[in-house]
């Protein structure tokens, strides 16, 4: 698949996950391979991807996330089919996105891959806005090149960071020492039900482009909060 191409389509696959084919291990390495080619900082390789196979902890690991999204979320002001949208279009987007969200909550059950990526070596609670910004830095891209390479195999993923609430108990599950090790996303990863994604409606480049100066007019996103997604 062109670059271009893998760019403009790798959505957040949540409906079109396909349960019923696993993911052979080695075309996980083969993506997991790739994204360490991604820049870190001090060229530390900082990023862990803990790919969780075994029912019995998936399906642990799916409850916790399930319980977040279910008894804290889906009620918040922060719910994504909730995010306030000046335009009918955008509004009818956010309001589909939010029921992509409610089905990954129940098809996280069934996907016989999840991908925790984790930060290996300092946790992000209370950091400064520099080192937060350094650490999230050394990790963050490596993850996206996984997702890149995990479409350009036909294989779908969804960036989340639900379970993030409940990530103490995640730790204790999978023993991820949760005193130096800082997870940052989880993601299913399985086929698609079919390859054809298209570019996604989002702001264009001059909406988000500043030259020389920030530019106090231009529109800013809505208010942060609650959890997000
Ligand atoms: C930091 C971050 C956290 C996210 N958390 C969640 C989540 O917990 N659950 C979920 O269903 N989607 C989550 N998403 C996915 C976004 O909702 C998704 O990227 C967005 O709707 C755009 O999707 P699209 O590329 O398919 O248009 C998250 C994305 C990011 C970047």
């Amino acid at each position: 698949m062109d670059l271009d191409e893998a760019l403009a389509t790798t959505r957040a696959v949540r409906r079109r996950l396909d349960p019923s084919r696993p993911v052979p291990a080695d075309l996980v390495r083969e993506c997991v391979t790739l994204a360490m080619q991604a820049p870190a900082g001090s060229n530390v390789a900082r990023t862990r991807f803990v790919v969780v196979r075994d029912p019995a902890l998936r399906g642990a690991v799916a409850d916790l996330y399930s319980d977040v999204y279910l008894n804290s979320y889906k009620d918040s002001e922060g719910y994504i089919g909730r995010v306030q949208v000046a335009d009918t279009e955008g509004a009818a987007a956010q309001e589909r996105t939010g029921r992509s969200a409610d089905a990954l909550e129940r098809r996280l059950h069934e996907v016989d891959t999840i991908v925790i990526a984790c930060l290996d070596g300092a946790r992000l609670d209370g950091a400064a806005g520099f080192a937060g910004a350094s650490l999230l830095g050394g990790v963050l891209p490596a993850v996206w090149s996984m997702m890149l390479a995990a479409r350009a195999r036909g294989l779908g993923t969804c960036w989340t960071t639900m379970h993030l609430a409940r990530e103490k108990e995640v730790a204790e599950l999978l023993d991820i020492p949760f005193d130096t090790v800082q997870q940052v996303c989880l993601t299913p990863l399985a086929y698609t039900v079919g390859t054809d994604f298209r570019p996604a409606r989002r702001p264009t480049a001059d909406d988000v482009l500043f030259w020389d100066r920030w530019d106090a007019s231009a529109p800013r996103p809505p208010a942060v909060t609650g959890l997000i997604t």
